[in-house]
């Protein structure tokens, strides 16, 4: 996203307002100028910054006003349509969104996918439904209220798990991928998009003072894609299909923050506070990674 990024088109159609206007990142991330009303060069907005067509031309067709409003975490479209690459996602598919938040991927799975969604919720079943109405997807989602150790689901019983910036809270256990396979057929998919660094604590010796500051211990859960690997694959459950850093992650979660701390008053302090650690991180150690298994 640094540099020039050739002016782009948004998508019309899938997402909730399918606007179409143009725009074109001149330089670096914050900076811009977007076409509008298809006559006149204004300023792009951090808002303008959360579409990005030619990379994530799915994501690009909802509006990020609506994806903000619902925020419980960076570029949650982004994370998924990357991770969806990596997995073999069709239409009629039942798939558990683990940790699913306010509804943002849930919906996104059902539109763009069209597979029929149980959305796990620590958010209060009535307001993940209204998300899920009035996004036309209320007959294709469930939302479920259940915790990750204590799933209320019959073994085999879906096609994929996917968890959108989640697993970190309740999935590094050894014992935690023997438990969740359990809940895939023969055969399912389980697409996991996670904070991540380049680095493990571990072999850092502690949390890097920049990151600490912000997140204190969390960042212990944020492993490397290899440790992730090791510890799937050795299961002997799973067949490990994909686990990369995604390319640009720390860039992309800059951008995110960038726009909350903008457009999010109450939360400005704390979306700050991301940002200056995203910004000292420089790419360094902070990204995301994007893991993706297969039940033997
Ligand atoms: C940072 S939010 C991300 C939400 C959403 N996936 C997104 O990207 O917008 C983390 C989510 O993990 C869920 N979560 C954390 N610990 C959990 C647990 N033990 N069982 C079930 N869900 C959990 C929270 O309820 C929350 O929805």
């Amino acid at each position: 996203m640094v540099g020039v990024v050739p002016v782009c088109s948004v998508r019309a159609g899938a997402g909730r307002t399918g606007a179409g206007a143009g725009c074109g990142v001149l330089a670096g991330v914050g900076a811009g100028w977007r076409v509008r009303g298809g006559l006149e060069w204004v300023p792009m907005s951090s808002l303008d910054h959360l579409r990005d067509p030619e990379r994530y031309p799915r994501s690009a067709g909802y509006d990020p006003a609506w994806l903000l409003g619902l925020d419980m975490g960076p570029n949650p479209l982004w994370l998924l349509e990357d991770l969806a690459r990596d997995l073999d996602l069709r239409p009629g598919m039942r798939v558990l969104d683990l940790g699913s938040g306010k509804g943002a991927t849930s919906v996104f799975l059902a539109r763009e996918y069209g597979v029929s969604v149980v959305a796990d919720w620590w958010v209060e079943a009535c307001e993940a439904a209204a998300v899920f109405a009035e996004a036309g997807v209320g007959a294709q989602v469930e939302a479920v209220r259940a915790e990750a150790h204590q799933l209320p689901f019959e073994p085999e019983s879906f096609d994929a798990v996917v968890s959108v910036d989640a697993f970190e809270y309740f999935g590094t256990a050894d014992t935690y991928l023997p438990y969740l396979v359990r809940f895939l057929r023969p055969g399912g998919q389980l697409g996991v998009a996670t904070p991540a660094m380049t680095r493990e604590v571990r072999d850092l010796g502690a949390v890097p003072d920049h990151i600490g500051r912000v997140v204190g211990w969390e960042a212990i859960a944020w492993h490397t894609a290899e440790w992730w690997r090791f510890l799937w694959e050795v299961t002997g459950l799973v067949r490990v299909t994909s686990a990369r850093l995604q390319q640009d992650g720390w860039r992309d979660w800059l951008v995110w923050e960038r726009a909350c701390a903008e457009h999010l008053p109450r939360e400005r302090a704390s979306h700050q506070a991301v940002v200056d650690m995203l910004t000292q991180d420089q790419g360094r150690l902070l990204s995301f990674a994007l893991l993706s298994a297969r039940r033997h």
